[in-house]
């Protein structure tokens, strides 16, 4: 048997990660500025959290949402002292996509409608509800196409309104900063006057923070940049820092039941341990603030490179756009620069790099991007 081969992949086998670098099988060294798509939140193969990891292997890695498991209770804990949301619940997943089908769910239990809006541009995951919220019909298929959805502009809130005071609508999902869709960040005004809205026509509003939270953004939340507070937010990528997990985060107004929402991996012991050692190393290593201040810098030093159509970004989610496809800038900062990014569509660079990169390792990024462009491919 072999893998379905759906992914194009570079020729590249990466064997070990330690921190922002990455090492092929011959040994060569890579630059990550990519975190293996935002899921490095603390760099690769941190200590810490191997040491966790290999100590609850050792003891047990799994038993059933059946019996107590105090490991959900300190994650859930340490996670709501962090993202300031203490007086939320947390359900647990396995991945970002099963997170918002979980939110998508609970927010149409709760009012009971049928009808989603979703942004254009939007990324949201492959399941069945994920992916029919996700601005892409090429990856839609039949099966998926039941639930109903109407796109809209993002900073566009006079278009949102007359469709939210329908009342027909079950919830607003949005994420923190469209990564997918190549770095477009809600303006705060837009969000706070969706927040209104949505308390006013009662419409759940989730937020979608998979690749902008856990402190990607400068902020624990993109959201919280504009003070607001959603119904719902979805959580995965650099939650478990490559270990498989997501969950939701509940607002008290929603109840629970006994077998409203339920998974067999979910919550298991040791995505829990990788959950907690993840959140103790973002505070103790403070990367938080640390994404703030290396994303600021790198933000800063682009600007200031000629030749880029515009920079977009927050933190370490930072778009480079360009007038013309950056595949080749791309293979030639991986091939001859030694350096992993990203890309939004075709014209668009995506950083995400774990959040522990250092301003020195920024600076090499900056020089081997810059000598990189300084012999750009001829444009045709
Ligand atoms: C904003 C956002 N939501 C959801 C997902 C889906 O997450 P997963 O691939 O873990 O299902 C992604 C993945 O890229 C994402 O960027």
């Amino acid at each position: 048997m072999k893998p379905f081969d759906v992914y194009p992949v570079f020729p590249i086998e990466i064997e070990k990660g330690i921190g922002c670098r990455t090492y092929d099988k011959n040994g060569v060294e890579y630059l990550d500025l990519y975190g293996g798509h935002a899921v490095i939140s603390i760099g690769h193969s941190h200590p810490y959290f191997v040491q966790k990891l290999t100590h609850q292997a050792e003891k047990l890695m799994f038993y059933s949402n059946s019996v107590i498991n105090k490991l959900q209770d300190e994650m859930a804990e340490k996670l709501g002292k962090m993202s300031g949301y203490d007086d939320y619940s947390l359900f647990l997943v396995n991945s970002g996509a099963e997170a918002n089908e979980n939110a998508l769910k609970l927010a149409s239990f709760h009012n009971g409608r049928k009808k989603v809006l979703a942004l254009q541009k939007s990324f949201h995951g492959r399941t069945s509800a994920a992916v029919r919220v996700t601005d892409n019909p090429s990856i839609v298929a039949p099966v998926n196409a039941g639930l109903e959805v109407v796109f809209t502009p993002i900073n566009d809130i006079e278009a949102i309104r007359p469709l939210l005071l329908q009342r027909e609508f079950s919830a607003v999902i949005i994420e923190g900063i469209q990564g997918v869709g190549g770095i477009h960040i809600p303006e705060a005004s837009f969000l706070q006057q969706l927040e209104a809205l949505c308390f006013e026509t009662e419409t759940v509003l989730i937020l979608d923070e998979i690749q902008s939270g856990y402190g990607r953004s400068g902020k624990f939340f993109a959201h919280q940049y504009a003070g607001i507070h959603p119904g719902l937010i979805t959580v995965a990528k650099g939650m478990g820092n490559g270990y498989p997990i997501g969950g939701v985060l509940i607002a008290p107004e929603f109840k629970a039941s006994h077998g409203l929402l339920g998974t067999t991996f979910g919550g298991n012991h040791l995505a829990c341990v990788a959950g907690s050692a993840v959140l103790d190393i973002i505070k103790v290593e403070k990367l938080v603030e640390n994404a703030e201040k290396v994303g600021s810098f790198l933000l800063s030093e682009l600007v200031k490179i000629p030749g880029i159509k515009e920079i977009r970004g927050l933190g370490m989610m930072i778009g480079i756009e360009f007038d013309y496809p950056v595949k080749e800038i791309r293979n030639r900062l991986l091939f001859e620069e030694k350096v992993f990014t990203g890309a939004s569509g075709s014209n668009i660079i995506r950083l995400l790099p774990p959040l522990s990169l250092t301003i020195a390792d920024a600076r090499l990024f900056l020089e081997r991007f810059v000598k990189v462009l300084e012999t750009k491919p001829v444009v045709n």
